[in-house]
């Protein structure tokens, strides 16, 4: 027997990319480095010293990418902005062919029915802007805001939803604690700073974005439901903290005006409390929120580890991703439950959802057989389906990735398309999961057999 799923109406149907993993072409037309081409350029910083010089080789096919956009039947695509285009020392002078890259992007989106989501910051951080502090320097909340001016008055007319901030707590545990991501800094006072830092920026970009909105603007955030490895009492006060670090810090000064009591603890020294205006400028209304879902984080006391003092151990049951993350659909229901118990009934959106495992060769008669990110996609499709039915007001749903692309640190060895790229010759092929997803977004519905 077969039975079927439905979505909502008007359920936004997306994929998602971010500038500098598909892009490629960083320098072109004027464009200022970013601190992830400095870091990949940087030897021993990234596998295989790959770098996002060449990438997708989006900024020259992105109009050809757009037609395969619409033979998967999407109405969204999520992409994000590389500041250093735009404004090549991150503040001053506009670079005009840079606007006009994503001008001619936007509008053959709406040409072809997609609406555009854009992220302002999804990690590529003009590099004169990095050697003046990046987001360590104070600065960085008024730099930050008058580029999201610049982008809202050039496409404030065509892009009906915008999102501040891709994932601030991968910014500061990847970027500025652990250092596997750019700038490659390993502080725990900087981590605190920094943190402090891009809510600011989130604040004073929404605010930028003003009252009367053309538009909608929220937050990406990644969520995972933090569960203890065991009933040790030290494991479950371990994902407490693990919770507080990762779901909490970023949601809780946006949504309610304040901020975990748990952190200064955790932070120690590096903290200091947020000033009642930074509060205020972090929580300014915002209409949706992006949640960006991947992994469940079972956690282990670990005191080796600065702030959480804990580590993510994998589910010895699970089924494992190339990158050893564990599939578990049910996470993603729960998350988004959970926000909307704890934070309201918010329109929410799935930014990111996806799967890196290994693909077989394109095969003699031109398909790939990924079952796997089928199956991964068709089980956090179903949670999503959960979700909704148990209350939560999800509107859409984006896929990561439309390509194989540069996976940051891990360059291109870890492929988390729908569609497969060929990085010799550039050749895009649809795997049997885009397939599988056009047949889902064409009936608006999940068929389950
Ligand atoms: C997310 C990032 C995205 C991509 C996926 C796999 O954390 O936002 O750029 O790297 O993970």
């Amino acid at each position: 027997m077969t039975a079927s799923s439905g979505f909502p109406d008007e359920f936004l149907w997306g994929a998602a990319t971010s500038a500098y993993q598909i892009e490629g072409s960083p320098l072109a037309d004027g464009a200022g480095e970013s601190n992830w081409h400095r870091f990949s350029h940087t030897p021993g910083r990234t596998l295989n010293g790959d770098t996002g010089d060449v990438a997708c080789d989006h900024y020259r096919r992105y109009a050809e990418d757009v037609e395969l956009m619409t033979w998967l039947g999407l109405n969204a695509y999520r992409f994000s902005l590389a500041w250093g285009r735009i404004l090549p020392e991150g503040r001053g002078p506009v670079n005009r062919k840079g606007l006009d890259f994503y001008a001619r992007l936007i509008d053959r989106l709406l040409e072809r029915g997609i609406q555009p989501l854009v992220t302002l910051y999804h990690w590529d951080l003009p590099a004169a802007l990095d050697e003046r502090g990046g987001w360590l320097n104070p600065e960085i909340v008024d730099w930050f805001a008058d580029y999201a001016g610049v982008a809202f008055r050039a496409f404030g007319d065509r892009v009906p939803m915008w999102t501040t901030l891709n994932e601030p707590w991968v910014v500061c545990d990847a970027g500025y604690l652990h250092g596997v991501h750019a700038p490659g800094h390993r502080s725990l006072a900087e981590a605190a700073v920094a943190a402090r830092h891009l809510l600011c920026a989130h604040g004073a970009a929404v605010r930028a974005y003003g009252g009367e909105r053309t538009g909608r603007i929220g937050v990406v955030v990644n969520l995972a439901p933090k569960d203890p490895a065991t009933g040790a009492p030290e494991d479950l006060a371990a994902s407490v903290r693990a919770d507080a670090y990762m779901n909490r810090q970023y949601l809780d000064p946006i949504l309610l005006g304040r901020s975990p009591d748990l952190l200064p603890e955790m932070f120690g020294d590096a903290w200091t409390p947020f000033r009642p205006e930074d509060l205020k400028l972090i929580r300014q209304p915002i209409d949706f929120l992006g949640i960006n879902y991947y992994k469940r984080g079972i956690t282990k006391f670990d005191p080796s580890v600065p702030i959480e003092r804990a580590i993510r151990v994998p589910d010895p049951r699970a089924t494992h991703t190339e990158l050893g993350w564990d599939v578990f659909p049910q996470g993603l229901t729960d998350i988004l439950k959970w926000v909307t118990q704890r934070y309201g009934r918010i329109p929410l959106y799935v930014t990111e959802n996806g799967a890196a495992f290994y693909d077989p060769p394109v095969a003699d008669n031109g398909t790939i057989d990924d079952p796997l990110r089928v199956d991964y996609l068709h089980r956090h499709l179903h949670a999503v389906i959960d979700a909704i039915d148990e209350g939560a007001d999800v509107r859409g749903y984006f896929a990561w990735s439309l390509f194989d692309n540069y996976e940051w640190s891990h360059g291109f060895s870890k492929r988390f398309g729908i569609v497969h790229v060929d990085y010799d010759t550039q050749k895009r092929t649809p795997k049997k999961s885009a397939r599988f997803y056009a047949d889902v977004i064409r009936a608006n519905a999940l068929t389950l057999s």
